[in-house]
């Protein structure tokens, strides 16, 4: 990963490898979110396209932290296009995704002392650009994170009753639909009734997204489980393209960052479980806010090497085990 004093290369370039924690490249930016910067291609006459990139930033508890995690870009954007392609195959629903190759960025987006095409390869997805759904999309199929908190304290989650007496980490009945509202950056998103989205974006919108996104949970959640992997609860975005009807999926799908995975064999209810997530991070991070060395506000600490090594490991399993 880091070259050595002697072995690095005398050119400017930075290396394939070398971590990017942000993107330069000669394209309008229209965002750079916690992880991916977001820029607008030339449609050239067809429909808007956005190039996504995801970088090797990884934040927790709604901050980035100083730290990259190498590699972590990469791992994110394969796990992505495998469920992107795996939804489309099975006609659930379509996506925003028209590319996954680097080589389909425009020559005149790279610039010299930018980002290389060797650095983007792999990290980026070409995508329809759409009007973003202001709802994130939650499903869980098992109790944990915020889902727990709500249900020690009021028996539901976001509106939906569940039995009594289930403990941190159960397999609920059946999979629920917990929509949240998508809040802009620095403010935490927070768990609504489906009724309140349904009041927020239209309900035949929602009674729509809740299909879909119990569907595309279904069945992956099928897949993960023949792999050994549980997907315990993960998040979806959707968007309205032009030219498309209906909603279709957008962003990153079935990641570690927007999922909790659990590897099966590990799985006991009534504590918190192991996991291919950020799970790892957050916390080494709540022992930092214990000890009084951080208060999660922005920015975050300096991450040591074993907690960058074991994250972007875990990140490697969840990849072998899902995709490989
Ligand atoms: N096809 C698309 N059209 C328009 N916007 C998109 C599309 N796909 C993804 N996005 C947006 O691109 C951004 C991706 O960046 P990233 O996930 O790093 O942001 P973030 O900090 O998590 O912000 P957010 O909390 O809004 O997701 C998100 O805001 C997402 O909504
Ligand atoms: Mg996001």
């Amino acid at each position: 990963m880091h070259p050595s004093p002697n072995t690095r290369p005398t050119r400017a370039d930075p290396g394939p490898d070398s971590p990017v924690m942000e993107t330069r490249v000669n394209l309008p930016l229209i965002r750079r979110g916690k992880v991916r910067d977001v820029f607008s291609l030339p449609s050239g006459g067809s429909s808007p396209r956005l190039l996504l990139v995801a970088s090797d930033r990884i934040s927790a508890f709604d901050v980035v932290m100083p730290t990259p995690i190498p590699g972590k870009g990469r791992l994110l954007t394969e796990i992505s296009l495998f469920w992107l392609r795996f939804i489309e195959q099975r006609g659930i629903v379509q996506t925003h995704l028209l590319s996954g190759d680097a080589a389909d960025i425009p020559d005149a987006a790279l610039t010299p002392g930018g980002t290389t095409r060797e650095q983007l390869a792999g990290r980026v997805m070409i995508g329809r650009t759409c009007r973003v759904i202001p709802i994130e999309c939650v499903v869980r199929g098992y109790l944990e994170g915020s889902g727990w908190r709500e249900y020690k304290a009021t028996g539901r989650v976001c509106g939906v009753p569940l039995p009594s007496g289930l403990a941190q980490c159960d397999r609920l009945p059946e999979p629920i639909f917990t929509p949240a509202t998508k809040e802009e950056q620095g403010r935490h998103d927070e768990n609504i009734t489906f009724e309140h989205a349904g009041d927020l974006v239209g309900r035949p919108l929602m009674d729509t997204l809740r299909r879909i996104s119990l569907a595309i949970y279904r069945e992956a959640s099928a897949h993960a489980a023949s792999r050994g992997v549980i997907i315990a609860d993960t998040k979806f975005e959707f968007g309205i393209a032009e030219g498309v009807e209906g909603p279709i999926l957008i962003d990153e799908a079935l990641t570690p960052d927007s999922s909790r995975f659990w590897p099966a064999e590990r799985y006991a209810p009534g504590r918190a479980q192991e996991s291919f997530d950020k799970q790892f991070l957050r916390e080494w991070l709540e022992a930092q806010v214990a000890a009084g060395r951080w208060d999660k506000a922005s920015p975050g600490p300096e991450l040591p090497e074993p907690v960058v090594s074991g994250t972007a490991a875990r990140y490697r399993l969840a990849r072998d085990r899902l995709c490989g």
